[in-house]
């Protein structure tokens, strides 16, 4: 008896242990028929409640990463998850789950909306490892469908403010097929928050993103009245780097520019090299200011920065030339008015002495002048002098 008794134990044991393995082939078996029935007669070519009411298309946006922003090329970038639901009551079942949750194998066999980015310019659907996309079919027909996208959009910028400008780059979307009489879009949570934007993925350098609005407009075209969806994210840039860059180093340039009128007049190669040092330096900078900007046509508030440090820094230069040259001019003046006197002297054979230069000085420049051209001092027609060490004093001759 004890065989039997062990042969009924065994078969028990046998039985509990095939059993979850059976319910779960049952279940799954349940879940395939489900799923089999609703592709069964469907027809992914035609949109849910075709020839019928409407399709509303709920979007909302989960930006994972934003930035860079480019300004040369106009355009700026992102990474979101880009979400999207309707209702297909041709998906409704019955069935031991509530939700379906799927991935990309099911899409291909299911209508998805033709949503297309206005202005994107090189937008990428992630396809590592296999295409990033998430598909849920609910009970009563509703169906979720998201999929990872990097956006590369266009973004127009109006730079007469910069370095001081914000812009507004815009998404916009909608449906490339059907116009407003079939598909219509609209934010799933409110204007307010169909757009997120987590603090921590924005990764710019040169921008602080403000906020963002969302809109919705009508557009006609040829081909009829559509939906376009609109996200405005707004952006503010941000001085630090230009101010490291070009206005510190256009402040100091001014600056040096302005050092040299405490330079002796008469020093001519250090004034010089003073003015013409930071005239090149300006222009260096005013060149390197420009490459971080679009080739546009109109001048920025910067290029009107430049230009005036650029003006005071040439008006350094300038003014020295000038006083250089009047004061030569004087001094000649003067030579020749004490050459005249000279010559009167020697033919009378007296010592030159002026009362009014009881000091001595004009006699001093005499002299350093008969050192230099002693033969001909009288033949030569007088020489631009630098060494007008005394012209104010001398002027009273
Ligand atoms: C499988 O589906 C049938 C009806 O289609 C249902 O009666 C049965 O309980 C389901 N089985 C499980 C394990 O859910
Ligand atoms: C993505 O991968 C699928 C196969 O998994 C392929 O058919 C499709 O062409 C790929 N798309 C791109 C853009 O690489
Ligand atoms: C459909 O079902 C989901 C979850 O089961 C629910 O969130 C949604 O509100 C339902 N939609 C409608 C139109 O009943």
């Amino acid at each position: 008896m004890a065989w039997i008794r062990t042969c009924f134990f065994l078969s028990c044991v046998g039985q509990v242990l095939a059993e979850p393995p059976t319910a779960t082939r049952i279940y799954l078996d349940n879940i395939t028929r489900v799923l089999d029935r609703l592709l069964d007669g469907y027809d992914n070519r035609l949109r849910p409640g075709f020839g019928g009411p409407v399709t509303e298309v709920k979007t909302d946006i989960f930006v994972t990463s934003f930035g860079p922003v480019s300004d040369v090329e106009m355009e700026y970038t992102m990474d979101v998850f880009f979400r999207q639901t309707w209702i297909d009551d041709r998906l409704k079942f019955e069935g031991p789950i509530e939700i379906l949750r799927l991935n990309n194998l099911m899409v291909s066999n299911i209508w998805t909306p033709d949503t297309f980015f206005r202005n994107g310019k090189r937008s990428i659907s992630h396809n590592m490892t296999t295409p990033n996309k998430l598909f849920r079919i609910m009970q009563n027909g509703t169906i979720l469908y998201t999929m990872r996208l990097t956006i590369n959009a266009e973004c127009p910028m109006r730079l007469i403010n910069f370095p001081m400008d914000g812009h507004s780059c815009p998404l916009k979307f909608g449906s490339y097929a059907y116009p407003m009489s079939e598909i219509v879009y609209t934010w799933k949570k409110g204007p307010l928050f169909s757009v997120e934007v987590p603090q921590e993925s924005s990764s710019l350098l040169q921008y602080d993103l403000i906020g963002q609005t969302v809109s919705s407009e009508r557009l006609k075209s040829n081909t009829g009245e559509y939906i376009v969806m609109t996200v405005y994210f707004h952006l503010q840039r941000k001085m630090g780097f230009f101010l490291i860059q070009t206005y510190i180093p256009c402040i100091m340039t001014v600056i040096l520019a302005q050092v040299s009128f405490w330079i002796d007049k008469e020093s001519v190669p250090a004034r010089t090299v003073f003015g013409i040092t930071t005239v090149l330096t300006m222009t260096t900078l005013s060149i390197s200011a420009r490459h971080s900007l679009p080739k546009v046509s109109y001048a920025t508030a910067m290029d009107w920065f430049i230009a005036v440090c650029f003006a005071f820094v040439f008006s350094a230069l300038i003014e020295f030339a000038a006083v250089n040259y009047f004061s030569t001019l004087q001094a000649n003046k003067e030579l020749r008015r004490v050459n005249m006197a000279c010559a009167a002297a020697r033919s009378d054979g007296e010592l030159v002495t002026n009362p009014l230069d009881p000091g001595g000085v004009l006699k001093k420049r005499l002299n350093s002048l008969s050192q230099r051209d002693a033969p001909d001092r009288f033949s030569r027609p007088p020489q631009p002098d630098f060494h007008q060490q005394d012209t104010m004093e001398s002027r009273e001759v």
